[in-house]
C-alpha cells in the first residue's frame, strides 16, 4: 500500500516538474506553498504579517522561547552547529545563519567554531529582533543584517554555510527561500535548515495537545499579544513533512539530502550540499 508520505512526494514530483517544464496544467494556479498567518491573502501580506508578529513578541521571545521549550531549544541549537563543525573549523569560512532572530542559532555557531573565527552574520527582516540580538552580542565579532530570506543582499556562490534554526517555516514562499540559499552558496557549500516537525504516534497526540493548547495559553498570557502563538502550532502542522521538505530541496539543487530527528522527531535538521 502506498504510504502518504510516497503519495505526497509523487504529487509533488508532478507539481515540480510542471512548474520546471512550464507545462502546469493550469498556469494560472500558483505551486506556492509557504507561511499562511491568519488574514494573509497573498506571499507579501504573509510575509508583512510575519514581520508584524515577531517584531511584536521580540521583547519576550528569548524568554517565551526557553521556557515553552524547557530548555531543549539550546540543545537544538549546539547540535545543529556540531553538525557542521568540519566548516566552522576553517577560518576563511563565510557563514549566515538566515531568519536569524535574536541570535542564538549564531551565538552556537560562533561558539562550535572557537578559535577558528570564521566570519558569521546573522539577517533577519525583523529590526527589532536583531536589536536584540545586538545588544546580546556586544564584544563578539558577530555580524547583523537587516535583509528578506527570499531577496539576499549577497552575490551568487560567496557563501559556504547557510543555517536557519525555527525561522524558514515562516517563509512566504518555501520554493524560493530554497533556491535562494542555492544560489548564494559556494558550490560544496552547506546548507542546514533546523524546525519543528510533527512526531507521530501516541508521541504525537501529546505534544499536539501541548502545542495547540498549553503552548498558545501561555504563550498569550507572558507575550501579551494574541496571535502568534496560534500561529505556531498552525504554521508547523502547515510545514511539509520530512519526505516532501527533501523531495523539494532536490527540485532546488540540493545533493545529499537527509533529514536527522530531534527529541523523538519534535524538530529535525534538514542538510544539503550544492
Ligand atoms: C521563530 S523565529 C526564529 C529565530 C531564531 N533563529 C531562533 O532560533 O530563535 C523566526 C524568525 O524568522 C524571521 N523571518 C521570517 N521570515 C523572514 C524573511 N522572509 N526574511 C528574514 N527573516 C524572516 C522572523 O522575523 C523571526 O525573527
Amino acid at each position: 500500500m502506498e504510504t502518504r508520505a510516497k503519495r505526497e512526494v509523487t504529487a509533488l514530483k508532478r507539481v515540480a516538474l510542471d512548474n520546471l517544464s512550464g507545462m502546469g496544467t493550469n498556469p494560472s494556479k500558483s505551486a506556492v506553498i509557504g507561511a499562511a498567518p491568519e488574514g494573509a491573502v497573498d506571499s507579501h501580506s504573509a510575509a508583512r504579517a510575519v514581520r508584524e508578529m515577531f517584531t511584536s513578541i521580540a521583547p519576550r521571545y528569548d524568554l517565551l522561547n526557553h521556557l515553552l521549550s524547557c530548555n531543549v531549544d539550546r540543545l537544538w541549537w549546539r547540535r545543529t552547529a556540531r553538525t557542521f563543525a568540519p566548516i566552522l573549523a576553517r577560518p576563511e569560512t563565510q557563514v549566515l545563519d538566515l531568519c536569524c532572530g535574536t541570535g542564538d542559532m549564531a551565538f552556537a555557531l560562533l561558539r562550535q567554531a572557537g578559535m577558528a573565527r570564521p566570519r558569521i552574520l546573522g539577517a533577519d527582516f525583523s529590526h527589532a529582533m536583531l536589536e536584540r540580538a545586538k545588544s546580546k552580542s556586544a564584544g563578539t565579532p558577530l555580524e547583523w543584517l537587516e535583509a528578506d530570506a527570499l531577496q539576499l543582499p549577497f552575490p551568487d556562490a560567496s557563501l559556504d554555510l547557510v543555517t536557519s534554526a525555527f525561522g524558514f517555516r515562516n517563509l512566504a514562499d518555501y520554493d524560493a527561500g530554497l533556491r535562494e540559499i542555492f544560489r548564494v552558496l559556494r558550490p560544496n557549500g552547506e546548507c542546514g535548515i533546523l524546525d519543528f516537525s510533527e512526531p507521530n504516534g501516541l508521541r504525537g497526540k501529546v505534544y499536539r495537545l501541548y502545542f495547540k493548547r498549553v503552548l498558545p495559553a501561555i504563550g498569550t498570557m507572558i507575550s501579551g499579544v494574541k496571535g502568534p502563538y496560534a500561529y505556531l502550532p498552525a504554521s508547523v502542522e502547515r510545514f511539509p513533512q520530512p519526505a516532501e521538505m527533501l523531495e523539494r530541496m532536490r527540485v532546488a539543487g540540493f545533493r545529499e539530502v537527509s533529514w536527522t530527528p530531534y527529541t523523538f522527531g519534535i524538530a529535525g535538521l534538514y542538510r544539503g550540499q550544492k
